[in-house]
């Protein structure tokens, strides 16, 4: 069992004042990251681009951004977490280069260059759709043939049935598994084995053969942590953990839950617990060690999104405990660990998005439809600065940020949560120490409990011990029938406990009778 610290690079913390967050700011923090109980810290994508999709269209991977600053810098990263214990997940972008690489452009040049078919080209488009909004397939003016992007027109798909594309890739992630990374999060890796003819995108006809060749290449044999972001069903993923090509995968099912079903990310209902209870009970029937995490750089972050603000430490903790003592790594996004929050809402022109812009300009729906989906969706609520305390711009940088910073950086920020003996933060940490030091927390099996109610979010995890972890999702009181007598209480976010359980109240409690 891994902890694992996601870091946004672009707003962690900056360290040379030009309102964006870089390597500098890492490596300052990494005694507050080593404090909190973390052992990997995923830094998502560093490396030299354009930045239309912040970082993930990548346009050299072998060269940091100056943004953040310098190759040496990186290596300086890597050795100073090495000396802490800690170690980096570096995200790959496999699927797509930036439409600014050295490849693209030599690519677009003419239909017989030697990188043409680096990418994908048509004569005629088809009508797939990108994720970021609008037609796939983009029209290259000097060739007269359209090539095909699944994100913005700006990341053109690399295409993966060509050898050479393969071996490039391989090759890069050798040099940084040479240069001391040890882990790497896989950007929406289920894509590389698509047949764009076919019409067979994720989870398409090359991927295992793909995943196989990858694993052979690069990561067999040697000590590395893989973590791929794939939309794929728990049934592939199983079989690929378990042939041992990765070693574990992002579930996402448990973030469609406020979807509307087959509508996409932008058509709202609420969370039902029970369906949360089943997708939970899935994951955790996988061999595999789960990544569990409720947010990340494309997921608004949890605590507004599904619970009341209103009760924000009660809120945030109970979230912590129904989720982290499932089997599984634990996940903290940054800011989570001291509760931060989405912006709420926002007119159109606060957001920076490509992903939110693109909706924004192509859908068809009113604009206050829109913009009630923004408030609840936008990727750029978990994207604002890391409000590590109450000066101006929340002691992220001395100069206004890249990003609007969240207005409530008085209230929640880093500093008063590590000021209060009873916060997020320490909360966490107890919970961190719980998981790390009993078996059963980390090594036992897993059995959901009290199925049918729908308040209340329970389960059993037993090996040399029995542990019950107890949830109330709710911000109301509901009765739970237990004998107190029976059990030690081992964690409690109130100080007491009762028949009713308060408001998003959670308990850890042990077995004794
Ligand atoms: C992944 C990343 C996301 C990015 C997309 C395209 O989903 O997490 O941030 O926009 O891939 O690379
Ligand atoms: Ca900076």
């Amino acid at each position: 069992m891994k902890v694992i610290y996601q870091i946004y690079p672009l707003s962690f913390k900056d360290t040379n004042n030009d309102g964006i967050g870089d390597i500098g700011g890492v490596i300052e923090k990494l005694p507050y990251l080593k404090e909190l109980g973390v052992d990997y810290i995923w830094l998502t994508p560093i490396y030299e681009s354009p930045m239309i999709d912040n970082g993930y269209d990548i346009s050299d991977y072998y060269n940091i951004s100056p943004i953040f600053g310098t190759n040496d810098e990186f290596l300086k990263l890597l050795t100073e977490a090495k000396k802490m214990d800690m170690n980096i997940i570096m995200d790959l972008v496999l699927n797509h280069t930036s439409s600014e690489h050295k490849w693209f452009k030599e690519a677009k040049k003419s239909k017989d260059n030697p990188f043409r078919n680096y990418y994908i080209w048509s004569e005629k488009p088809s009508d797939i759709t990108s994720t970021f909004s609008g037609n796939a397939w983009t029209k290259d003016e000097l060739t007269n043939e359209y090539y095909f992007h699944l994100f913005a027109k700006e990341q053109p798909d690399l295409n993966w049935q060509n050898e050479k594309v393969r071996h490039e890739m391989y090759k890069m992630i050798n040099y940084y598994i040479d240069s001391g990374v040890k882990g790497f999060r896989l950007d929406v890796l289920d894509l590389i084995g698509k047949d764009v003819k076919t019409n067979k995108l994720s989870n398409g006809p090359y991927l295992l053969e793909y995943l196989e060749e990858l694993y052979e290449t690069c990561f067999k044999g040697k000590d590395i942590y893989t973590v791929a972001e794939m939309g794929i069903p728990l049934e592939v993923s199983k079989i690929i953990t378990e042939k041992g090509y990765l070693s574990s995968i992002f579930q996402f099912d448990h973030i469609i839950l406020d979807e509307v079903k087959g509508k996409g990310k932008w058509a709202l209902r609420d969370l039902e617990l029970l369906e949360l209870k089943e997708v939970f009970n899935n994951y955790q029937s996988n061999p595999s060690i789960i990544p569990l995490f409720w947010s990340n750089h494309d997921q608004p972050r949890a605590l507004g999104r599904y619970l009341n603000l209103d009760y924000r430490y009660y809120g945030q903790t109970m979230l912590f405990t129904l989720l982290y003592l499932q089997r599984g790594h634990i996940y903290i996004y940054q800011g989570e660990e001291f509760g931060m929050s989405g912006l709420g809402y926002q007119p159109i022109n606060v957001y920076k998005d490509v992903e939110s812009i693109n909706f924004f300009n192509y859908s068809k729906e009113s604009t206050e439809e829109k913009l009630k989906s923004l408030k609840v969706k936008s990727r750029d609520h978990s994207r604002t600065p890391m409000q590590w305390d109450d000066s101006l711009y929340a002691g992220f940088s001395n100069r206004k940020p890249w990003i609007i910073v969240n207005p409530n950086y008085q209230e929640v920020n880093c500093l008063k949560d590590l000021n209060s003996a009873n916060s997020i933060y320490y909360f966490l940490k107890k919970f961190i120490e719980l998981k790390k030091t009993i078996k059963t927390l980390s090594k036992g099996s897993f059995e959901m409990l009290l199925w049918e109610n729908e308040d209340i979010f329970a389960y059993k995890r037993t090996l040399d011990e029995t542990y019950i972890i107890i949830a109330n999702f709710k911000d109301k009181c509901v009765c739970l029938d237990l004998k107190l007598q029976d059990y030690e209480i081992v964690l409690n976010n109130y100080d007491t406990l009762t028949s009713k359980l308060n408001p998003y109240q959670a308990i850890v409690l042990k077995i004794i009778k």
